[in-house]
């Protein structure tokens, strides 16, 4: 057995194996241990408000559907013909009482039951007695907050109890809602997901999303141009700290220079901006107290959802979630999350941020998707024996913002999974 971290309390180091990053056969240890295992974003409850409407999601490598169906319950199929296998949706999303295959013409209802079959006469009567050609149902579906997620493990524990103390944190997010002036709306994932791929490790992408060291230096065009608008690019306006929150989910949360959508302005934005954010703090704190409302309102959350789900609650909303293809490439879909009642032009505002930041053309995720791709080719060159440093703040007994004991958190539940996994494979 091989442990990919070496931690050392005294010395203050915290050191993981680059092996982690480019070995294929780790990739099959995870795909076992963590994507078959733990639980993983599917969409949001905003997406399936009536019934039929479904998505086509890829969750974990494996295809899927996710429906309200005509019950009007949510549900999440494994998007693959119990005929000869072929994928049953093909479009990206829309409405539907049917789900018809492209091959054959098999077609199934929005709970999933064979329900027409060209040439039936060929098949015999009790072709689906069993229901064994209905669509296959994902093992576990649950739902926090709006927050939909699946397990392929049957045996998991309950999503709530997977997500333990990270729950805290979904609930500062997903409370935004009561900053509007109709929070029985809720929260809205907004139309379309920004879909990309990076040439680099899946946890490349999960450290960089909670890891605020490299924000200055990688992203200076963004502050020079938050600097424009009137705040500041400062090292100390990003003033907070990394917590672990068991399970690998870990959190960083902190003020910043640039603005939130719901609590904090900054000149440039126009004076109508300021009242809506005046209006918005009134309502939480009406709702939550003041503490709680100032927490909601003006602090930033980087949330890792262990593994592969990041919540950034910071210049905008961004749920992002990824998936390996290979070590070094992986899949990226993003999606913008906002209060449904939120003012129009206040909106567009949200959207202008969070495209200038955390789309894929904007000012920060290039910069980020090159560092990442300039340190996977630098893996190449210690061809998996070199150590990367998360040390980062050990040495304090005063958390900072840009520490890295956030990412820690990640890597002891990881190393703790794929090891056991390893010892499962060798004892087989
Ligand atoms: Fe779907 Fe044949 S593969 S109907
Ligand atoms: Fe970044």
């Amino acid at each position: 057995m091989t442990n990919y971290i070496r931690e050392d309390e005294e010395k203050l180091s915290f050191k993981v194996n680059r092996q982690a990053f480019v070995d294929p056969k780790i990739l099959e240890l995870e795909r076992e241990a963590i994507f078959s295992k733990c639980w993983l974003y599917i969409g949001h409850e905003s997406e399936l408000l009536n019934k039929g409407d479904y998505h086509r999601r890829k969750v974990g490598g494996r295809n899927l559907i996710l429906t309200r169906s005509q019950d009007g319950e949510i549900r999440a199929f494994y998007n693959s013909c119990p005929h000869r296998g072929a994928l049953v949706t093909r479009e990206k999303c829309g409405n539907s009482k049917v789900f018809r295959c492209f091959y054959h013409a098999w077609s199934f209802n929005n709970q999933g039951e064979l329900v027409g079959m060209p040439d039936k006469a060929g098949f015999p009567e009790d072709h689906n007695c069993d229901g064994s050609k209905n669509l296959v149902t994902v093992e576990r579906l649950e739902n926090y907050r709006g927050f939909i997620f699946v397990n392929y493990d049957k045996n998991a524990v309950s999503l709530e109890e997977y997500l333990g103390n990270a729950k805290e944190y979904l609930d500062l997010v997903a409370d935004q809602a009561f900053a509007a002036e109709d929070p029985e709306l809720g929260m809205e994932v907004l139309k379309d997901p920004q879909e990309y791929s990076v040439r680099a490790n899946w946890k490349l992408l999960g450290e960089n999303s909670v890891d605020l060291y490299h924000g200055i230096p990688t992203h200076k065009t963004y502050f020079e141009i938050v600097a424009t608008r009137g705040g500041t690019m400062e090292k100390d306006t990003l003033v907070g700290e990394g917590k672990d929150l068991g399970n690998g989910h870990a959190v960083m949360e902190y003020y910043s220079a640039w603005p939130r959508p719901v609590g904090k302005w900054i000149e440039g934005y126009g004076e109508e901006a300021k009242g809506i954010i005046e209006g918005n703090i009134a309502r939480l704190e009406e709702k939550f107290g003041k503490e709680r409302a100032h927490r909601i309102a003006k602090k930033n959350r980087n949330i890792w959802i262990f593994p592969n789900l990041i919540i950034n609650d910071i210049m905008a909303i961004t749920i992002r979630t990824f998936y390996p293809i290979e070590p070094g490439y992986i899949e990226v879909s993003g999606y913008a999350l906002a209060p449904k009642a939120e003012n129009e032009n206040f909106r567009q505002v949200r959207n202008d941020s969070f495209l200038e930041f955390l789309g894929p053309g904007g000012f920060a995720t290039p910069d980020d998707n090159e560092a990442l791709e300039l340190c996977q080719e630098g893996f190449l060159n210690a061809k998996g024996a070199g150590w990367n440093d998360i040390s980062k703040g050990m040495n304090r007994d005063v958390p900072q913002a840009t520490d890295e004991a956030q990412m820690r958190a990640f890597w002891r539940r990881w190393n703790e999974l794929i090891t056991a996994q390893e010892v499962k494979v060798e004892t087989k």
